[in-house]
């Protein structure tokens, strides 16, 4: 019997099959560069072994420039939980568009989304803005306003978008970083261009970890205005919150007059119809979204308690935009909430997480892997360690090369998975079907039998 390949050598065989698929991506990549900085249009789209060039998306498939189709879990980086030309989606978009995409000024339809998240968020109050990273720029600014406080507490491995407040710690992985101790973390830049004065202003902490939590609000009386969390952490794989962890947050830190808003920029609609908000059962006092709401349309809502936003009501934080509320994006939201996202969606999403999960553990067992399932509603992720990861610190010594090498696998065997390994998550949509993640779990196995002990 011929010897079996390491998992470099496996990777190095993956990643020849992944570019041979792929010469008009490659083509366009080549030329790109010489307009596009980088050759791509987000610096996270420079994956390797290169970028897959995409020319539509139907129903849960994706097709690439040279006419491969993928089963698409990939979901636009947690976007897609419509699918791909959703007839709902497209018809509200077409309406909208033929009345005009841009006023300024507000929408009946701004209306209705703001009822419906009020409904399944629990907060009364509603702003839109255009990104996840706007919307957690505007939940920073509000805390701040309102505690007129000027330090932040972020957790260590939260991504919440690009603007300096949270650009700190982000993934610390690089042994250059100086990370700290993991119950007194440093905060480390997580990009060049962001002053050192800025990122002094935000304190880190371990994920779960309620005492650090403690001590920085004991070490710095009167400073902390808030919190900012993912509070299902889903930039690290899928992390869930201990029992209680939440709860006790909210309590701690009223306790010092300090805030909290939760990043549901990945989770809102995706992990079920009210979030991380509605598994976890926790309001905070302010909420983000982005992604998922807006059906594929560019989109963010900032929800607050009324205590919260009456300082937004009021004009002491000015909570502005020129797109905000636009009506095509209403539009493409209201759809969203009013005929996709509707119970009998999150119901066949269940079943699939379900069949997706046994499928997976199956051949998890099979092969003797050291792997564990971690899934909330539409998303999942397998993580491959042998222990159970409650922080950023464990979620470092997950082999990231495992993860590449089943990216690869389920690229080459007809399924888009997130790149990036095992920081990124699954997002099922509307329209998949069993056979989507029949394909998906086939591809496990073979991927599993290839790199077994
Ligand atoms: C949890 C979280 N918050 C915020 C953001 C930023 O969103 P955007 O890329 O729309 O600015 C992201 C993006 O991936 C995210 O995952």
């Amino acid at each position: 019997m011929a010897a079996r390949a390491d998992l470099a050598t496996i990777i190095d065989q993956q990643e020849e099959i992944f570019v041979r698929r792929q010469p008009e991506s490659a083509r366009l990549a080549g030329r790109a560069v010489h307009s596009l900085a980088g050759g791509v249009v987000s610096s996270w789209q420079i994956s390797r072994p290169q970028p897959v060039w995409l020319s539509h998306g139907k129903g849960s498939k994706l097709y690439d420039v040279d006419g491969n189709e993928y089963v698409d879990l990939h979901g636009g980086y947690g976007v897609s939980l419509a699918g791909h030309g959703h007839p709902a989606v497209v018809a509200a978009i077409r309406a909208q568009a033929e009345r005009g995409t841009h006023f300024a000024q507000p929408t009946q339809a701004a209306l209705a989304v703001a009822s419906d998240l009020q409904r399944r968020f629990g907060l009364p109050l509603w702003r839109f803005a255009n990104s996840g990273t706007e919307a957690t720029m505007d939940a920073v600014h509000l805390m701040r306003a309102i505690t007129g406080r000027d330090l932040i507490i972020k957790v260590e491995g939260c991504y919440h978008g690009h603007h300096d407040s949270v650009q700190v710690s982000v993934c610390p992985e690089d042994d250059a970083d100086d990370r700290g101790p993991a119950d007194a973390p440093h905060s480390v830049p997580a990009s060049t261009g962001i002053p050192r004065a800025i990122t002094d202003l935000t304190l880190v902490v371990g994920f779960n970890d309620l005492d650090a939590v403690r001590r920085r609000l004991d070490d710095n009386p009167g400073r902390v205005a808030g919190m900012i969390l993912e509070p299902i952490m889903m930039n690290a794989g899928i992390i869930l919150p201990d029992p209680g962890y939440l709860a006790s947050l909210k309590d701690l830190l009223h306790s010092r007059g300090a805030l909290l808003a939760f990043d549901e920029v990945k989770t809102g609609l995706t992990a079920g119809p009210g979030g991380a908000t509605g598994v976890t059962g926790v309001t905070p006092d302010i909420i983000c979204l982005a992604k998922a709401i807006g059906g594929g349309v560019a989109v963010a809502a900032i929800g607050g308690t009324a205590a919260v936003m009456e300082h937004v009501a009021n004009g002491d934080y000015e909570m502005v935009g020129t797109f905000n509320g636009n009506p095509l994006a209403m539009a493409a939201c209201r759809a969203m909430l009013t005929q996709v996202a509707t119970p009998e969606a999150y119901e066949r999403i269940e079943k699939l997480r379900l069949r997706a999960v046994e499928g997976l553990e199956h051949e998890i067992a099979r092969s003797g892997l050291d792997a564990r399932v971690v899934s909330v509603g539409a998303k999942g992720c397998v993580v491959f360690s042998a222990t159970p990861v409650r922080n950023f610190r464990d979620f470092l010594a997950v082999r990231d090369a495992y993860s590449h090498a089943h990216w690869l696998f389920q690229h080459n065997g007809g399924v888009f998975l997130p790149p990036w390994g095992k920081i990124e998550q699954w997002l099922m949509s509307v329209q998949h079907d069993e056979a989507d993640i029949d394909r998906f779990v086939g591809n496990f196995a073979t991927f599993a039998a290839a790199v077994r002990p």
